[in-house]
């Protein structure tokens, strides 16, 4: 035998990998694949193409043995849901690691271990853990095919319905293996469920391992990922690759990778569009803005990307992003036609579901959706009706849809040249404290503010749920290397910039301003274009036009929000946008504190930014 055939030393049988080697002539990645086929020892390889085809095959054969269920092919096309095991359903962040061989390289915001140490670690559990079961190969693309802007990975996964999760949110398959060319490097993204079946051992629906391990080698830029098949852990292409290597393949480069919705937002009326990123922290509103439906008249949003923005500089000295994904992985509770209309539109067909609930006529159902059917079967898989007094659909449960299927994509979704971006914005989810929007006075200053931002926590990650905890610039959970260093990378943008006016403005948003009794202060959803807007007139007022000082920041002038048609009464108004000196004290005090952790390397000017705001507000 020459060696692309490999034998499996615990069935002894043969496979090949000859279908890889005949669609590539890149020799690393035919090496990386056959050693990860040696170390993993599956009873099969399967070099994925992204075809169609492809998917049907392998939707259907988790269908025909039980463990995903097809939905009514008249209400949701060619969808499925999957009941993950109750334990994995969210990404595991206290097991999610940064391997530097400097633990200070990972920083005090990263789990750390020595490389050399969890590969002792990891090589044990990753032996021969896709026995009894396939290797599928997976050649992919984040970001558009040949994309100056892109970078390529490629993932080898156990889990059939992990490779039909990445075929909808990835360029997948032959297109993209064909673009690796000869030499080029690509991230090697090693999978497993970690759940090898003895010979005859029966397999369940949702294989997964209490133990887990989402690991990362930023020096290397490579990823090893143990245990979990659920989205953030198992679609590599996603947290992993386009945020935690990618934040530092852009540090190393001059360039951003972040937790950030890209939205074209046009003014129908002038006929002029401006692009705006913004970053929110898990499951607080980047899908609902990146596809929201005006209420106001004469504009219009359309979607780019809804989680993931990589931006880099332009020969004009602009910013350009693309949205590194193909698809939607979105949270599916709260989604209706009221608060997110495209989104359902987008989820008709082609759709995965997972932890959803299904209804008797075999379609999906979430909290929020409409009003609560007589029977359903839960999450779980149990009987359940609205008198069960516990969620039908997990408040993590998320839908997996094609971007394309978005009814109001934008039409440079897929330019390979990116789209250049006038505004960011950040964002929290915050019951006090935070304005509805407010602006920095520049680029050090909006750094600060992304550096600041803190969010109460959701379902999207285990923890306790409402905690407030630091988020800065919602990438806690993603950022790849040191916290402090990141903050200078941010501040570095405007030396490396060309042009730092060309740089695009920075603004805070918060939508979940409470009142004394616990309600929203702001509308929200729809509502939030009329915040949208106040943005775009400030990208092109002259100084201070339609704004006003304030401690924190420029604040909306008066009459400058457009508030027609809301309903909002005089007090609700003026709550959603007070500065209480000693709240905003408090958390200034909070943020030193949080800062301290980084030592040396939390960069001077992110001190003289807290300095700044105390003197500010102190003079209040
Ligand atoms: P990830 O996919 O986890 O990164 O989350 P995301 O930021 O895309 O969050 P998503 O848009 O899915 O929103 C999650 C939750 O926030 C849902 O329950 C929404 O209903 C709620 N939400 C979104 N926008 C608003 C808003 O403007 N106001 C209020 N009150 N809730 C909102
Ligand atoms: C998030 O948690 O921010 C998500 C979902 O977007 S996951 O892909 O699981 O990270
Ligand atoms: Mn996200």
């Amino acid at each position: 035998y020459n060696n692309s055939v490999l034998l499996n030393h615990y069935t002894k049988r043969f496979y090949s990998i000859d279908t890889l080697k005949s669609k590539t002539n890149n020799k690393n990645v035919i090496n990386w694949v056959e050693e990860q086929a040696k170390l993993c020892k599956p009873d099969k390889i399967h070099i994925c193409d992204g075809s169609n085809e492809e998917f049907e095959r392998l939707t259907s054969e988790l269908v025909q043995k039980g463990f995903i269920t097809k939905l009514n092919p008249n209400k949701r096309p060619n969808s499925f849901l999957a009941r993950s095991d109750p334990s994995d359903v969210a990404r595991v962040e206290s097991s999610t690691f940064i391997c530097t061989k400097d633990k200070v390289d990972a920083g005090p915001n990263n789990n750390w271990k020595d490389p050399k140490d969890m590969k002792a670690t990891l090589n044990p559990l990753f032996d021969g853990c896709m026995k009894g079961r396939t290797m599928y190969v997976m050649p992919y693309s984040m970001g558009p095919i040949n994309s100056p802007i892109s970078h390529v990975g490629v993932q080898v996964t156990d889990s059939p319905f992990v490779v039909c999760n990445m075929k909808i949110m990835t360029r997948m398959g032959d297109e993209a293996l064909k673009s690796i060319k000869e030499n080029d490097k690509f991230v090697p993204c090693l999978h497993s469920v970690g759940a090898p079946l003895k010979e005859g051992q029966k397999d369940v629906a949702w294989p997964c391992n209490s133990k887990k391990y989402i690991v990362h080698y930023p020096e290397e830029y490579s990823i090893a990922s143990y245990g979990s098949g659920y989205g953030g852990n198992a679609l590599l292409g996603k947290k992993c690759f386009s945020l935690r290597i990618a934040s530092v393949m852009a540090r190393d480069n001059g360039w951003l990778a972040e937790h950030m919705l890209i939205l074209g937002l046009t003014n129908e009326i002038s006929g002029e569009k401006k692009y705006v990123a913004a970053a929110f922290p898990s499951a607080c509103g980047k899908t609902n803005l990146a596809m929201l439906t005006p209420t106001i008249p004469g504009w219009k949003v359309e979607t780019v990307g809804d989680d993931i923005c990589w931006m880099k500089f332009g020969k004009d000295g602009r910013l350009y992003a693309i949205n590194p994904e193909n698809g939607f992985f979105g949270v599916a509770p709260g989604t209706s036609s009221s608060s997110n209309p495209n989104a359902l539109e987008a989820i008709k067909k082609n759709t995965l579901f997972t932890n959803v609930a299904l209804t008797s006529d075999n379609d999906v159902w979430w909290e929020g959706l409409s009003t609560p059917p007589m029977k359903a079967v839960d999450w779980h898989g149990n009987e359940w009706s609205p008198q069960s007094g516990i969620p039908a659909a997990h408040p993590n449960s998320r839908f997996t849809a094609p971007i394309s299927q978005c009814p109001v994509i934008d039409p440079s979704w897929n330019d390979p040249k990116g789209v250049p971006i006038s505004a960011i914005i950040f964002g929290g989810r915050r019951s006090s404290t935070i304005p509805l929007v407010y602006q920095a006075f520049d680029w050090k200053h909006g750094t600060f503010m992304g550096a600041s931002t803190a969010s109460e926590l959701t379902a999207a990650a285990e923890g306790t749920l409402g905690q407030l905890r630091h988020d800065p610039f919602a990438m806690l959970p993603f950022c790849g290397y040191n916290m402090g260093d990141y903050f200078g990378h941010w501040l570095s943008m405007e030396q490396n910039s060309k042009d730092a006016s060309k740089l695009p403005k920075i603004f805070y948003v918060n939508w979940f301003r409470k009142n004394k009794n616990g309600k929203f202060l702001w509308p929200g959803f729809g509502e939030n274009s009329r915040v949208l807007k106040w943005i775009f007139e400030r990208c092109n007022a002259k100084g201070e036009e339609g704004a006003q000082q304030s401690p924190i920041g420029y604040i909306p002038a008066k009459k400058s929000l457009d508030l027609d048609g809301l309903d909002i009464s005089k007090d609700s108004l003026r709550e959603l946008f007070s500065i209480d000196k000693n709240e905003w004290l408090n958390d200034l005090s909070s943020m030193r504190k949080y800062c301290s952790q980084f030592g040396n390397r939390l960069p001077k000017e992110i001190e003289n930014q807290m300095n700044q705001l105390e003197n500010r507000l102190n003079e209040y």
